[in-house]
């Protein structure tokens, strides 16, 4: 569902990715974990074609993102690909209702009676009808989160891209967002990559997880393998000790 081939990214003579090669099972949801600046977020936005590898490939539902040089093969990427950023991004003069018809009226150019039904149903599923006439100030985060996602659930895209979905959010709140991650993954059936650095809690939307250090891969396997592993890198990451092999930048 999403390839990617060998593939290296600099800025300057700073290394970011160095050869990497992923491969993203269709249906689930592969998390992509690792310290600060080992380079997730520029990982996310060379699959989303924000930004070009210096070398390799990365393919996306079949269409090629590192040279989709037609306005077609990029369009055809944009229309899989939903993100959800790290603060939700919404349109502040929008409201929340606007914010939900957006990608249907602007992107699929339907008609804004075709999208009135498609808006109401994600408003219903994810609890939001009482809110549909606020504006992204006047609703908590939580709450903008949640809104996110039904924007970027609306296109029905087959792949779904969460930048820490929970960073800034209290316990009970991020613990709702991951039940709707899980709960739109099983309803919408669509391709989930899950950045995040909060272990173990992102394991319970996990089915694949890939460790980022220094530029490439130091393990994959399932939330299981991470559990039961002796590598003393990952055993370290994920019980958040200063002391051990991974140095604190
Ligand atoms: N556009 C850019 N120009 C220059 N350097 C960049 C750019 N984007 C990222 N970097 C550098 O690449 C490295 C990896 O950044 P990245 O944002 O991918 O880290 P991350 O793993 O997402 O970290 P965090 O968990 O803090 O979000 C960092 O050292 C960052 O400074
Ligand atoms: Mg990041």
């Amino acid at each position: 569902m999403i390839s990617v081939r060998g593939v290296s990214k600099s800025f300057g003579s700073q290394v970011v990715l160095r050869r990497l090669s992923l491969e993203v099972e269709e249906g689930k949801t592969t998390t992509i974990v690792g310290p600060s600046g080992a380079g997730k977020s520029v990982l996310l936005k060379l699959i989303m074609g924000i930004l070009q590898p210096d070398e390799g490939e990365i393919d996306v539902c079949g269409y090629s993102v590192t040279d989709a040089s037609s306005e077609a093969d990029r369009n055809a990427i944009r229309e899989n690909l939903g993100v959800l950023f790290q603060s939700a991004a919404l349109f502040d003069s929008l409201t929340v209702y606007e914010n939900v018809a957006f990608p249907l009226t602007e992107c699929k150019m339907l008609h804004r009676d075709e999208a009135h039904e498609r808006v109401i149903e994600l408003l219903e599923s994810l609890s939001l009808v009482k809110y549909a006439r606020k504006l992204p100030q006047e609703i908590s985060i939580g709450i903008r989160k949640r809104v996110g996602l039904a924007r970027a659930l609306a296109v029905e895209p087959k792949v779904l891209l969460f930048d820490e979905p929970n960073t800034g959010l209290d316990p009970l709140v991020g613990q709702e967002v991951y039940d709707l991650i899980a709960e739109s993954q099983q309803s919408q059936g669509f391709t989930g990559v899950v950045i995040s650095h909060e272990l173990p809690e992102v394991f319970q939307v996990s089915d694949r997880v890939v460790m980022l250090l220094r530029g490439n891969i130091v393990m994959e396997g399932t939330p299981e393998d991470f559990q039961n592993t002796d590598n003393p890198e990952v055993v370290q990451f994920l019980h958040g000790r200063v002391d051990g092999p991974i140095r604190i930048q």
